[in-house]
């Protein structure tokens, strides 16, 4: 293994950029030449790749987004695209590709994998915390950070005026966001795929809270509840009961920016090193994480499965804190 490549792909998350410092860095300690290549798979369906050097990658530990830009690629989903993305990393004369990002960037690569035998690690970079593998995702901790920070904002407002504010937050189709940062603000409520808890449910939770003299309470609810979001589930309540001043707030992408946390950047700068030296090992098609503070690699076919049954334990300290 002469050169790799490292690209960043589906939505960006904080420490991508300590991840591809990191990959880079090792990179050049191992004497290996390294790519980046921009846009994701996009940028290896249409050549865009550029060298990167120890300097390339100076001052942007703790820089949020990625400076490789990300994408989500419809071509890369075509045989054709694949194909057109094989020719160009042979002809760059790549040995090995880092991919850094989620679900679908592990579907990618697991195809290009499949299809064309190609040597590739993936790292997880996404706020979801969705995969099988590694404890944390790259992004999760100061995605979650984030999210606490502007709830516990948002909780002087509710406290101020008695009222009842439903904050819906990102994780795609899982509520492993929601939960987290749930039990971190003192939720009344988080309305999350997995804690299956209806609009009638949730009346008799709020109308608990106020027989215990509850004055204002903060319900979580993530984007994939199966109420619709916030805005459908607050008017659902809303129509049922007047008991309550409601207020919504949809957090949105300020959730996936910022200066990366420590543990970020800590766990970004460990997955990157690992990286390259799998792929010198010889190791492919799998993700690198950490589980137990040790590293780990996982097949992509694995890491993809959801790992939705681990949210039991905090789906239930969430019920019991919540009283
Ligand atoms: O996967 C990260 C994520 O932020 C999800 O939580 C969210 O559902 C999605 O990406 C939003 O994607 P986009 O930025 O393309 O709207």
């Amino acid at each position: 293994m002469k050169k790799i490549a490292v690209l960043t792909s589906g939505g960006d998350s904080p420490g991508m950029n300590a991840a591809i410092r990191a990959v880079v860095r090792t990179a050049v300690f191992h004497e290996l030449d390294v790519c980046g290549v921009f846009q994701g798979f996009q940028g290896v369906v249409d050549g865009d790749f550029k060298k990167l050097h120890v300097r390339s990658v100076g001052k942007i530990l703790g820089r949020g987004g990625t400076i490789l830009k990300s994408a989500r690629c419809k071509e890369f989903r075509t045989k054709e695209g694949r194909v057109r993305a094989i020719e160009n990393l042979r002809k760059n004369e790549i040995d090995g590709l880092v991919v850094i990002g989620g679900n679908g960037t592990f579907a990618g690569a697991m195809k290009l994998q499949e299809e064309h035998s190609f040597p590739i690690i993936g790292l997880p970079g996404t706020i979801d915390n969705d995969l099988a593998g590694t404890d944390n995702t790259i992004g999760f901790d100061t995605a979650t950070n984030t999210i606490v920070e502007a709830v516990d904002k948002i909780r002087d407002t509710a406290d101020s005026h008695n009222r009842l504010f439903f904050v819906e937050v990102m994780g795609r189709d899982n509520g492993f966001i929601a939960l987290r940062t749930g039990i971190a603000t003192g939720a009344i409520a988080v309305m999350t795929p997995e804690t299956g808890l209806d609009s009638n449910d949730l009346i008799d939770v709020l109308q608990a809270g106020q027989r215990s003299q509850k004055s204002s309470s903060i319900v979580i609810v993530a984007e994939g509840d199966k109420s619709g979001g916030a805005y459908e589930l607050a008017k659902k309540i809303h129509n049922k009961t007047d008991l309550y001043d409601i207020r919504i707030t949809v957090l949105g992408h300020l959730q996936r920016g910022g200066p990366p946390s420590c543990s970020d950047r800590v766990l970004a700068s460990r997955l990157g090193v690992e990286a390259i030296e799998a792929l010198l090992r010889g190791e492919s098609n799998c993700m690198i994480g950490i589980v137990n503070d040790s590293l780990l690699s996982t097949p992509f076919k694995k890491a993809v499965a959801n790992k939705i049954h681990t949210l039991e334990d905090e789906v239930r300290i969430a019920r019991i804190l919540s009283i």
